[in-house]
């Protein structure tokens, strides 16, 4: 099957627009020339954001509304879904690209959300689609960089990454999508799918300043389906610092506020990749400002080179997968995050977990 044709200026769908991320995706689509179509269930936030954009076609469909869904997807190219959990839009927002014949992009962090697309490939593949889930800050953020690190090398015996936060103050949606996300969580090791021990083990991490040495936890997401895709590990794990897993915890947390002109808020993230094989370890970093707005310019920067032929073959995707993940990440650096790669391949001492 062939990659079904898309004119290259035909307007992009965002579900969930109103969303925080959302909105974020919707600025970076404006900025970068594109047609976003405001799509969401709340016809009352839909009609606030359209005033805000004068000429943007907002349409009201409910997730199980797959008549309202078609309407709004007439004549688009693409699908981004920005409305999580996804546990509760990914299938039927799927099921709408599938129809229609356009390509499906996500920020699910869910690892159950993520396998749902690549469960369903041969679907995709029939329809001459390209669907990508989790292309966001947790899922493509941690792939790009992991692909990135293992350049040539065809396997590792470690992917370690590391989440390094200064706080988090979350959205609605990130606390619905946790709550709703009691599935069990899956981390790599001895090259298969195991389940996250109860309880997860601790280890310090060694953040660049300010952060420096922290305490983490075992704690996957996303990532860890998107890198089973498509490289070959021993060990994949994935840890996060204490701090903002205090913050996530207490319901008196704030929910993010803008502190720059991009609408970013002062969060500070690292994210560190370290791939290790026959003793020689390798570094990728992004490290930035606000996990949620950093997610547009990574969703719009995939979306974008799909529309521009860069995947030739129908399919569901990770970004790694299919692009060339240092181009990618070296394209939004250091406009959105700066990027360290460190490919000299020197003996590490620390060749193990702690
Ligand atoms: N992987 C990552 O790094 C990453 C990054 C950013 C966000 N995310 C995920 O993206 C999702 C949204 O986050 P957010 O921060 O933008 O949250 P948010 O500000 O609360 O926005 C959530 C949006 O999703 C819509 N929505 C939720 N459930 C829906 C349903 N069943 N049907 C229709 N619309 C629905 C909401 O619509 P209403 O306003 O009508 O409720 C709203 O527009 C969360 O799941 C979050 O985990 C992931």
């Amino acid at each position: 099957m062939h990659l079904h044709q898309t004119s290259p200026d035909a307007p992009i769908v965002v579900y969930g627009a109103t969303g925080h991320t959302g909105r974020f995706i919707v600025a970076e689509l404006l900025r970068r020339g594109r047609t976003p179509v405001l799509c969401g269930r709340d016809v009352v936030r839909l009609g606030e954001m359209a005033r805000e954009h004068p000429g943007v076609v907002c349409h009201v469909a409910a997730i199980d509304d797959a008549a309202a869904l078609d309407a709004a997807l007439h004549g688009a190219s693409a699908l981004i879904n920005a409305a999580g959990p996804f546990l509760d839009t990914t299938e039927p927002l799927l099921d709408a690209a599938l129809r229609n014949r356009l390509h499906y992009f996500d920020t699910s962090a869910e690892q159950g959300a993520a396998a749902h697309v690549f469960g369903r490939d041969a679907q995709v593949r029939e329809a001459g689609i390209v669907a990508m889930p989790s292309v966001a800050f947790y899922g493509a953020l941690a792939d790009l960089l992991a692909t990135a690190a293992m350049d040539e090398w065809d396997d590792a015996d470690s992917i370690d990454i590391a989440v390094g936060l200064d706080g988090w103050h979350p959205t609605r949606g990130t606390r619905i999508t946790g709550e709703r996300n009691r599935a069990v969580r899956w981390i790599v090791d001895d090259g298969e799918l195991r389940p996250l021990p109860d309880p997860a083990p601790t280890r310090e991490w060694n953040f660049p300043p300010p952060l420096g040495t922290q305490e983490t936890v075992l704690l996957t997401l996303s990532e860890i389906v998107s890198i089973m895709r498509h490289l070959r590990s021993r060990r994949v794990h994935s840890y996060m610092n204490l701090a903002p897993l205090r913050d996530l915890r207490d319901p008196s947390t704030p929910s993010p506020v803008a502190s720059d002109e991009r609408g970013r808020s002062s969060q500070r993230f690292v994210l560190d990749v370290r791939v290790r094989r026959d003793g020689y370890t390798r570094l990728a970093m992004a490290q930035g400002r606000d996990i949620y707005a950093v997610t547009a310019p990574l969703i719009v920067e995939a979306l974008e080179r799909v529309l521009a032929g860069e995947v030739q073959e129908p399919g569901a995707w990770t970004a790694g997968e299919v692009f060339d993940a240092a181009r990618f990440l070296g394209a939004l650096a250091p406009e959105h995050f700066d990027l360290t790669l460190e490919y000299e391949d020197e003996e590490s001492e620390e060749t193990s977990e702690a």
